[in-house]
């Protein structure tokens, strides 16, 4: 949580959505885009860099390492690449705020450094669990300080000797995938990680696209120490997390017709559209192509009657972090939906299952928190207020909400959609919802 309470929202019920729009740059990808940019030799030139508080987390703890990088001015960044064994210990700790991927992933790269260096954030990020990180790199041999509960500040010792491991992850984590594998840059031998179920695979496309070799085998991939990367261009694609609220909101509200131009369509990140789909969305998607890597198309969205569905389990890690946005179409759907499988929903920026299902029944629906997931009958949106505990996408979800509900939605504690989504009030009022920043 940010602490700050005092931004609400009061979103007006009724409306459509409708026009063409580009959301944000992707998170997952702009933060890789400074770690690996820094890491490289010679340039790396981004263009739709997210200059949302996560991503520029990461852009100012590169920076504080020595790297000189040039804006985000309208999107775009400027990187001189330091090279793998050029960063510079920092005067003071590194501040992380809301962001769990800056923290976790440079944990791993961090360990592999002469220096030693602090990672600390917000009251949200010093509750989630760090150990899921600093276990495995620890069994490479890093030296990593953390709490009793081990949770942030980090203190990772520098000038430790890695060597790879082999390591199964209990968890489908891209955020562990991603750590380990940047400690692997820095290890002796090969540092396999085989993953439970896939997992967004952004540092694996950004590492081969920088020309650093990569073994990819099914559900494991293998990185060895040793090789360098080179800086490249890199287009960063409009964020699907972002354009999740907009596909739920123009699905839900009757007479929406709206295109979303640009979308990252990675095939490890596309659960929402799947889902949405077996529920009945219109979405069609056209204009598909590659740009540096990743696959983008545009997404037209029209409403439609959604009907309750079970989700798949194993769509899960591929919509982890859309889940909140689907549990508002859940809400407006006809029958009920069954979400399981998705424990990992309670240590993201929040405990999105119950906050949601509070948020939900605020509102008069009839939403059952279970331990790994929820039960949510589809009917009516009513009216009230609801605490987004600070949570970007709890904030986000609630607000689609009103354009189905019957009277108001007031929502608490909103300061942090600026971690992932700068400017969702301007371009959602221009898409049609009615929502003032009180
Ligand atoms: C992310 C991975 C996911 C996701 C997060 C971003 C990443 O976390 O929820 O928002 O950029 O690697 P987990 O790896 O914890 O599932």
């Amino acid at each position: 949580m940010s602490g700050s309470n005092d931004v609400r929202f009061r979103v007006t019920p009724g409306g459509q959505l409708g026009g063409r729009l580009r959301v944000p740059g992707d998170k997952s990808i702009s933060h890789r885009s400074i770690m690996l940019g820094s890491l490289a030799e010679g340039r790396t030139d981004v263009s739709g860099f997210l200059e949302g508080e996560d991503s520029l987390a990461t852009l100012s703890a590169f920076r504080a390492m020595g790297v000189q990088i040039d804006g985000p001015h309208d999107g775009r960044v400027h990187i001189e690449g330091v090279g793998l064994h050029g960063l510079q210990q920092p005067d003071g700790h590194l501040y992380l705020g809301n962001s769990g991927t800056s923290m976790r992933l440079m944990s791993g790269l961090l360990a592999g450094q002469a220096f030693s260096t602090t990672l600390t954030g917000d009251a949200s990020l010093s509750g989630r669990p760090m150990k899921r990180v600093t276990a495995p790199l620890t069994s490479m041999g890093a030296h990593i300080d953390a709490t009793a509960e081990g949770t942030a500040p980090l203190l990772i010792h520098g000038g430790a000797t890695l060597d790879g491991i082999q390591y199964h992850m209990p968890v489908a984590s891209a955020q562990v995938k991603s750590s380990l594998l940047l400690a692997g840059l820095y290890a002796s031998g090969q540092t396999c990680v085989t993953e439970p179920a896939p997992t967004r695979d952004h540092t694996e496309r950004m590492l081969s696209g920088m020309g650093y070799p990569l073994e990819r085998d099914g559900a494991r991939v293998c990185i060895e120490g040793g090789h360098r990367l080179r800086g490249i261009s890199i287009d960063v694609p409009a964020d699907i997390s972002s354009a999740a609220f907009f596909l739920v909101g123009a699905s839900i509200a009757p007479g929406s017709d709206l295109l979303l131009e640009h979308v990252g369509m990675n095939p490890t990140r596309t659960g929402v559209i799947d889902i949405l789909q077996r529920m009945g969305a219109d979405i069609t998607v056209s204009n598909q192509r590659d740009v540096g890597g990743e696959p983008v198309a545009d997404l037209r969205i029209q409403s439609a009657q959604l009907r309750g569905i079970d989700i798949p389990p194993e769509l899960v890690p591929l919509a982890i972090d859309e889940f909140p946005a689907i549990f508002v179409a859940a809400a407006c759907a006809q029958g009920r939906t069954l979400l399981t499988g998705a424990e990992e929903l309670r240590v993201k920026e929040s405990d999105r299952i119950q906050v949601m299902a509070d948020g939900l029944q605020a509102l008069g629906v009839n939403a059952q928190a279970t331990a790994d997931g929820m039960i949510i009958e589809g009917g009516d949106i009513g009216t009230g207020r609801v605490d987004s505990h600070g949570d970007h996408r709890i904030a986000m979800s609630f607000a689609m909400a009103a354009l189905r509900a019957q009277g108001a939605i007031e929502i608490s504690d909103c300061a942090n959609v600026n971690t992932s989504f700068p400017g969702f009030v301007e371009q959602a009022s221009r898409a049609g919802l009615q929502v003032e920043v009180l």
